[in-house]
């Protein structure tokens, strides 16, 4: 969602903030700004990109050692400059920037307005600001009391940094359930709402827990738990190098995630099959290992790409492991008194490991029973945290919206872990384990083959980039890789597509086949070819326009289909790794030809972390 970062310590703020927000712009990119403290505040904000800001603000005063930056995804209030953080209180003794959503900013603003305070925005922020204020104001308290007692009076949720012109060498960072980290330099600190922004100073990071309340000073961080847990202060080392979070010579991220998968997905299952052995260990799943192959049920909890991912599983683990799945959406579970207890193991999938709705619903099963286990990327998250257990995807940093390298990535984990539990349980033979693990180990070559072609999915972008609707078709694993790749075309080029299970096609979308409609087919050679290859006659048979994804050497769909694209053979449990490729290919291409911003596509943020 939005972004955070702050500054303190004897070097120029602006130039480390501007840079931070740079890096953060990923989160949230409809506005920014920066609030430098010297002596007095100056607020800079701009509706817009952090190029907007940066011009905005060149040639102003910027001189200061301590200050705050944001880069926003409206909640509250239309994205403009007025609505950007940071906020001031009415005095302007107090400025904030905040991550979450205060919910009951009404209530609290009305009490203050009643009070007599003004408000110049309409953000739930603002509302912050000018509570910290008034209780600094009436109550005679200091700043960090005045901060933690408006936190008291607060629901929802937050990521916050306030400073004070009322103490003018202290910043105050707090959160509840929107993630904050510290950076710890000499004589100085950084504070973000992930790591991107801190990597290059320092890789001394302490990660802040819920209701956790940082103060902090040039020579001195002390840490409070406002909530009844205590805190524990755990400096940890950060995993991550400068050069994950830079483009490469790439013109965008996502073109480099959707490169980088051939390495992404070894480094998912690199010292966890074990060929030698004919094993898949899962460090992170051994203590649960019993209980996780004796499951009744799992369900799959999660939003958007990772739900996706789920719905591999789902056809994966049932098929491995015969273990009954179902997979939910995070939102939809949380809050419709599910049916949830002890026997079940609930699996939550992120990327980001901080969704509000898969966090909740984690919570949700958490209360029930229920062991929950999570597969995350990114170490150290809010979701990583919160489950029994898990294992991580080892994507490496993902900064493009579209998620591209985290989704091989989580089907890479699902289908260890619906190996490992279908061999376990004497399901699959040692023979058939061991040809899988052999087909796990060959994928990335066979992407690599895939990406090879890319020029060709340029051309193919080419001629369908002014569609109005594309309508994509699969079944079985290929099913959940029609709905990703419609998600991508749509969340990236703003044409309208679905994915559709390819025989649900008969009741209904196929009244919207004319000879203007591309149909995307997953087609690849396993038990349902023949079902599929009359979709694509059924399709043809009312002039639709038929794109095909093919198993290398398909002949009999290559008369059919306007196009087809050759994908190595790959064993049908594994093929929605390779398959997927393309079509996230083509996605970035036909947004490109559009001129859209692939990175950062509209109106979307790559952590949603309000529900
Ligand atoms: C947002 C992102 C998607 C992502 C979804 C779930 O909508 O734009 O790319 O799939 O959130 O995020 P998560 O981090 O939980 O996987």
């Amino acid at each position: 969602m939005c972004g955070i970062v702050g500054y303190i310590g004897n070097k120029d703020a602006y130039p480390i903030l501007l840079k931070g927000l740079k890096r953060l712009e990923y989160r949230g990119y409809d506005s920014a700004g920066v609030a430098l403290l010297n002596g007095e505040i100056s607020i800079y904000k701009k509706k817009g990109k952090v190029s907007d800001l940066e011009d905005h603000v060149r040639g102003k005063e910027t001189k200061s050692t301590i200050g705050i930056g944001h880069t926003r995804w409206a909640t509250h209030g239309e994205p403009n400059d007025l609505n950007a953080h940071p906020h001031h209180s009415e005095k302007g003794l107090f400025t904030i920037i905040h991550n979450g959503i205060i919910e009951n900013y009404a209530v609290l603003k009305k009490t203050l307005m009643d009070q007599g305070m003004s408000f110049y925005s309409e953000t739930d922020t603002e509302v912050l600001a000018n509570l910290i204020e008034y209780i600094y104001t009436s109550q005679d308290v200091s700043v960090e009391s005045a901060v933690a007692l408006a936190l008291q009076k607060v629901d929802g949720a937050y990521g916050l940094v306030v400073i004070s012109t009322e103490d003018p060498n202290l910043m105050i960072a707090a959160r509840k359930s929107s993630p904050l980290v510290i950076g710890l330099g000499d004589k100085e600190y950084f504070i973000a709402s992930d790591a991107t922004p801190i990597v290059e100073y320092t890789d001394r990071v302490i990660y802040l827990n819920n209701d956790d309340m940082a103060l902090i000073r040039r020579d001195e961080l002390v840490l409070k738990n406002m909530g009844s847990n205590g805190t524990s202060v755990n400096i940890q080392t950060l995993d991550l190098g400068i050069s994950e979070i830079e483009k490469q010579g790439y013109d965008h991220y996502m073109l480099k995630e959707i490169f980088e998968q051939p390495r992404s997905i070894e480094d998912t299952f690199r010292g966890r099959i074990h060929p030698d052995t004919n094993e898949i260990r899962l460090g992170g799943l051994h203590a649960v290992k019993e209980q996780l192959v004796n499951a009744k049920r799992i369900v799959v909890i999660a939003c958007g790409t990772s739900w996706h991912a789920g719905l591999v599983g789902e056809y994966l683990i049932e098929d491995m492991a015969r273990i009954p799945v179902e997979v939910e959406y995070a939102s939809e579970f949380r809050y419709r008194n599910p049916m949830i207890g002890p026997d079940d193991v609930v699996l939550a999938i992120s990327q980001s490991g901080e969704t509000a709705d898969t966090l909740a619903a984690i919570q949700l099963a958490r209360e029930a029973g229920a062991l929950v286990l999570g597969i995350c990327n990114v170490a150290g998250s809010s979701i990583s945290r919160e489950t029994h257990a898990g294992v991580y995807t080892h994507a490496g940093t993902e900064i493009g919206v579209a998620s591209t390298k985290a989704f091989t990535a989580q089907v890479t984990v699902i289908t260890m872990i619906a190996m490992m539990i279908g061999k376990e349980k004497g399901l699959l033979s040692e023979d058939r384990f061991a040809k899988l693990i052999s087909e796990l180990n060959n994928i990335p070559g066979k992407i690599e083959k895939i990406l090879e072609q890319n020029e060709e999915f340029r051309r193919i972008a080419e001629i369908y980039k002014d569609a109005t609707n594309v309508l994509y078709l699969g079944r079985g694993v290929s099913f959940p890789v029609a709905l990703e790749g419609a998600l991508k075309l749509k969340e990236i080029s703003y044409i309208h597509a679905e994915g559709y299970p390819a025989a649900e096609m008969k009741h209904g979308p196929i009244a919207l086949i004319d000879e203007k409609m591309p149909v995307v087919f997953i087609a690849t050679r396993d038990s349902s070819y023949n079902k599929i290859v009359s979709n694509i006659q059924e399709v043809k048979a009312r002039n639709g326009v038929v794109i095909a994804i093919v198993t290398e050497g398909d002949t009999a769909i290559k008369e059919m289909a306007d196009h087809v694209i050759e994908i190595p053979e790959t064993d049908p449990v594994l093929v929605s790794l390779p398959s997927v490729v393309p079509l996230q290919l083509i996605a970035y291409h036909i947004a490109l030809m559009r001129g859209c911003d692939v990175d950062q596509p509209r109106n979307l943020a790559k952590s949603v972390t309000v529900e």
